[in-house]
């Protein structure tokens, strides 16, 4: 995939990276402190009702533009039908700007929290000292942005040298820690508290923000509206088939998603946290529980480890899409392009960083600037990217879309009708409603 357009050689093939894309820090950094500060339960409720329906008929829709146009989202809705449908893909092109400026910040607190702990962090007496220990450092003003810029050099190099098959490698070595760790956080005592949180619903925490959140989440947490399974699929053989990949990716990133909330929650509540926490709770909470571990430091170690590099196989896809963008349509080399455009983005994550610190004070439209390009992308870009991709699929190319998306022997798949139905009615219909209720 390096340079010029390959393809991939096995389903298989395909399946980790369009799965690569999708685990990352929305699994295990942003759905649990959603979780918590939206009532628990209901939030995994509404979450997975949106992810079996509109999510993965989403990812089916983009997965087969991506196919059909063999091109980045932009080359792929010019081919396809062209004129304002071509806006689509530079929204996405757009959203991954955004959405990869801030994601990076994160990612670079992944990388520092892995040096921390191994650099002795654990030895805090007291679990609750953790929350002083997270606040401190993204008020630094500095080192936050240096490892920020850190995250954001392997992402360009990744991208660049087209090298991600190897750290796809080291995934399934993170589902096998996020599984010990969960064993750890539900026997600490005081966990049930936190089990009842996640699994027993209180519906009076139904908000019309909280379905925004969970809707947002979907999209996120699937890659979905802004091109990255597009530009996947765009190196898709004709002989995948489409509609059974989406469901294996679909119930991965799921699973990964409720056990990162099993391993957050149940500790959350034994140690007193406070659920609502916000953007930091993933950080102060997994090193109070690795304090209670034997070979805690080394286990917490790896664990950042292995979550940078789930950070960056979602990173490689958000730079993918631009760098697919600038490479087909504007004749730039890969490397120039993932340097460039990898820089730039760079830049833009930088007050995000600074957001939690220096310049905490300036909110514009009552947010902080993170918050504030968090709240653009996901629960505003990626939406409206995923209303047109069905509308796209459902009503501008129907026709043609479907056979493609047919098994290799022609024939429809078994739900096909059912995803005609969601991309045409219920997806739009929904979405927008969410989308405009939010805003
Ligand atoms: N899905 C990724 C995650 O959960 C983030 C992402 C969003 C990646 C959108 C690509 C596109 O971490």
């Amino acid at each position: 995939m390096a340079g010029g357009r390959g393809s991939f050689a096995s389903r298989l093939g395909f399946i980790l990276a369009a799965a690569g894309s999708a685990v990352g820090l929305g699994n295990v950094w942003k759905f649990p402190y959603l979780a918590g500060a939206h009532g628990g339960a209901v939030f995994l409720i509404v979450y997975l009702g949106f992810v079996f329906t509109i999510g993965i008929s989403v990812m089916l829709a983009e997965f087969a533009i991506g196919r059909a146009g063999e091109k980045n989202p932009v080359g792929a809705f010019k081919h396809l039908k062209g004129g304002a449908w071509t806006g689509v893909g530079y929204l996405g092109v757009v959203g991954s700007c955004v959405i990869l400026s801030f994601y990076s910040v994160v990612g670079g607190w992944t990388i520092a929290y892995a040096v921390k702990t191994a650099a002795g962090m654990l030895s805090l007496a007291d679990a609750k000292a953790f929350g002083g220990t997270f606040g401190a450092f993204v008020a630094d003003p500095l080192q936050p942005i240096l490892y920020h810029l850190a995250f954001m050099a392997m992402t360009i190099a990744i991208v660049a040298r087209g090298i991600e098959r190897a750290c796809r490698l080291l995934m399934p070595l993170l589902f096998v820690i996020v599984v010990v760790l969960c064993a750890r956080s539900l026997t600490l005592l005081g966990a049930m508290a936190g089990i009842k949180f996640f699994l027993n619903p209180d519906f009076s925490k139904l908000t019309g923000a909280m379905v925004t959140a969970a809707l947002g989440q979907a999209f996120f947490s699937l890659s979905l509206g802004m091109g990255s399974m597009i530009t996947l699929g765009s190196y898709l053989s004709r002989q995948t088939h489409l509609a059974g990949s989406a469901l294996w990716v679909t119930s991965l990133d799921t699973l990964i998603a409720i056990l990162a909330g099993f391993m957050i929650l149940p500790a959350v509540f034994a140690f007193g946290f406070d659920p609502g926490a916000g953007p930091g709770l993933s950080f102060i909470t997994l090193p109070a529980v690795f304090a209670k571990m034997p070979w805690g430091a080394g286990f917490g170690t790896l664990f950042f480890v292995l979550l940078a590099v789930a950070a960056l196989t979602s990173a490689f896809s958000l730079l993918e899409v631009v760098v697919a963008f600038l490479v087909d349509e504007k004749g730039w080399t890969r490397a120039k392009a993932a340097y460039w455009a990898g820089s730039a983005i760079f830049l833009l994550g930088v007050p995000s960083s600074l957001s939690f610190g220096a310049w905490e004070e300036l909110k514009l439209f009552g947010k902080g600037f993170f918050e504030l390009m968090d709240y653009a992308a996901s629960n505003v870009m990626l939406l409206l990217g995923g209303v047109l991709i069905a509308l796209f699929v459902g009503w501008v190319v129907s026709p043609r879309i479907m056979a493609e998306t047919a098994h290799r022997d022609g024939k429809l798949f078994r739900l096909a009708p059912a995803w005609r139905v969601i991309c045409r009615y219920v997806a739009p219909l929904a979405i927008a409603w969410v989308l405009i209720s939010g805003l």
